[in-house]
């Protein structure tokens, strides 16, 4: 991404940038408070929903969902390629940009190192039977097995560091890939353990990440590599390797959510499915995607949390739609995913269904006028209203006169007055009266707003994301290193990342996500109002992580139970069991606090 350019000097430069400036010499802002608005340059309307502030280095768009850091916005504003926009950057700030050949990380090794885990984690499933067993029991055949590489990760610390960690240097390797973990001890230990494993490859088919499942019951379920210099989660397809291998040609590609979900799919001769990882669906990814098909049919859950992902998969879509592209939705029955459904149905009913499939103007249509009653011209403008914004991010085409077209109709208007409703943006600014942290990111779906519950570990991600210098100050717990919660891994790059550059600002923190899946939930998080200041935070902070380590310690104890359920625990284990047991047991107090994780 940042390719020759230092890190560094990329991280300075976004801290020095003055971005009402940036944007202030491409579009008029008006000052509001602390902060700066003007009308989206990004998408049209008449009253302001765009933000720029200064203290963040952020501007961000409640209307459109637009966001970035002043570098991101000479990107978007002036289509520049990224080290077009740092050179132009560094222009205005009157600096030099230097470029930096040797900072190229070999990653030869790290690939050895994958396919030998590979290799290991294959032949470990041949000698364990319950994980055989496991896979049975699913309905996985070995042909399907074999195809997509599945292995097994054996009980135990150090099934691969033994073998495959030799060397002081085959350690690092082993680190770098993502497939042991330091301890702060000194030391390593296997990531992955007593998991079914599923390899990532790359498009030409080298291993370069894994996710393992669990097979006993336990928290996580699914346990994926962490980003490393070969693996960036938002940018990854599982699956596409393999269908690319399978099908001459990829008419159309299913996108669904789960590892198990593509194998059965091929289990049953559908061999063109991809997963995303339980991440949402990124542009890099439908990028990728259109890249190799025209046609990309997600495949989601029909519940509230299925819709929403559809929701913001059709959202991250739009753009991308020029003509002769297509998507369409697919929502499943109450309960079921593809791995069940098609187990249940067999591979005709589930290929109708596919063919039966919603296209994007039907699901964006019904999804808008869900509330709505049409029958009321109330409603009929506002369905304009919130159509508008997406309609505008289409590129202009056959795809958005017909979305256009379709509105009309189900509005029951002629298009010149549906065209009149919506440059009338009278229907949208009780919205955009309200304060900025009370609005959705996506005025669109009130239902979004339930989701947006504050866990432990957002707030503490929120705070270092607003003073990133209070990892400086504080540090992480140890029992929070390893820990396995929910959002803990970006809590753990996020304050490394902080700690690691003192003085590093907001802006070249989100910067450095850059194309990353998280990129969007930082920028919620920085969209939404701070309310606890500067000098408050670092008690605030470090609050939020005792309660984390209580969740944390609770969660592993509750796991430890589990095990000792169903085999005798080592001694190592037992040990572990009682301090557990006497630490939660006297922190009763700060415990019941964090239930909420
Ligand atoms: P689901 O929870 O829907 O599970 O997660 P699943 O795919 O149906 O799994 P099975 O059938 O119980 O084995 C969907 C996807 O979300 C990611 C994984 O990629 C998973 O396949 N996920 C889920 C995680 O990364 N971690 C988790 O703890 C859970
Ligand atoms: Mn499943």
């Amino acid at each position: 991404m940042s390719g020759r350019i230092p890190q560094d000097f990329i991280d300075d430069l976004v801290q020095r940038a003055d971005i009402v400036e940036v944007v202030g010499s491409r579009v008029p802002l008006t000052k509001a408070g602390r902060e700066y608005k003007a009308r989206c340059p990004f998408h049209s309307e008449k009253t302001p929903s765009f933000w720029v502030s200064p203290q963040k280095g952020f501007y961000h768009c409640f209307g459109c969902g637009a966001h970035g850091t002043a570098l991101g916005f000479l990107m978007e504003f002036e289509r520049l390629d990224f080290p077009v926009a740092v050179e132009e950057l560094a222009r205005s700030v009157g600096v030099e940009v230097p470029h930096n050949d040797s900072e190229r990380l070999s990653t030869e090794p790290l690939l050895t190192m994958l396919e030998k885990a590979a290799h290991l984690y294959r032949q470990a499933l041949r000698d364990h039977p319950a994980a055989v067993g496991y896979l049975k029991a699913r309905g996985l055949d070995g042909e399907t097995a074999r195809e997509f590489g599945i292995g097994y990760a054996p009980a135990g610390w150090d099934t691969l560091l033994a073998t495959l960690g030799t060397t002081e240097t085959d350690r690092q390797h082993l680190l770098a890939a993502g497939l042991v973990i330091a301890r702060d001890t000194g030391g390593f230990y296997d990531r992955f353990r007593e998991r079914i494993m599923f390899p990532i490859r790359d498009t030409r088919g080298r291993v370069i990440a894994f996710g393992g499942r669990i097979i006993a019951s336990g928290e996580p379920k699914y346990l994926n590599s962490p980003e490393t210099p070969l693996f960036h989660k938002g940018r990854e397809l599982y699956g596409l390797y393999e269908a690319r291998r399978a099908e001459r040609t990829l008419e159309r590609v299913l996108v669904v959510e789960g590892y198990m979900d593509v194998v059965m799919l091929a289990a049953h001769g559908i061999h063109y499915a991809a997963g995303t990882l339980g991440t949402a669906t990124t542009t890099e990814h439908l990028r990728r995607l259109f890249g190799i098909t025209g046609e990309i049919v997600f495949c989601f859950d029909g519940d509230r949390a299925g819709r929403d992902a559809a929701w913001r998969a059709l959202q991250t879509s739009l753009p991308l739609l020029q003509d002769g592209r297509q998507i369409r939705f697919l929502l499943l029955p109450d309960n079921e995913d593809p791995d069940s459904l098609v187990r249940r149905e067999g591979a005709e009913a589930f290929t109708r269904r596919i063919g039966t499939s919603m296209p994007l103007s039907g699901f964006m249509i019904d999804s808008l006028t869900r509330d709505l009653n049409l029958d009321s011209l109330a409603d009929k403008a506002r369905l304009a209203a919130l159509a508008k914004p997406l309609l505008v991010q289409l590129p202009a085409g056959v795809y958005r006169e017909l979305l256009t077209e379709e509105l009309a109709h189900r509005v029951g208007l002629p298009r010149n007055r549906l065209e009149a409703l919506m440059t009338d943006g009278n229907t949208q600014t009780r919205a955009h009266e309200q304060k900025p942290a009370q609005r959705s990111q996506r005025p669109v779906r009130p239902q979004d707003a339930a989701n947006r519950r504050g866990s432990l570990s957002r707030q503490a991600i929120s705070l270092l994301l607003h003073y990133p210098d209070i990892a400086c100050q504080i540090p992480l717990p140890d029992p929070l290193r390893a820990a396995e919660l929910r959002g803990l891994e970006l809590l753990r790059e996020l304050h490394e990342l902080a700690r690691s550059k003192p003085g590093v600002g907001t802006a070249a923190v989100l910067e450095r996500f850059r194309g990353r899946s998280e990129l969007p939930h930082l920028a919620q998080l920085l969209a939404e109002e701070q309310l606890i200041g500067a000098n408050e935070a670092p008690a605030e902070f470090a609050d939020c992580l005792e309660r984390l380590v209580s969740a944390a310690m609770q969660h592993e104890l509750a796991a430890l139970l589990q095990e000792a359920g169903q085999r005798t625990l080592s001694g190592e284990e037992l040990s572990r069991l009682t301090d557990l047991q006497r630490t939660v047991v006297a922190s009763r107090g700060t415990v019941s606090r964090s239930r909420d994780n």
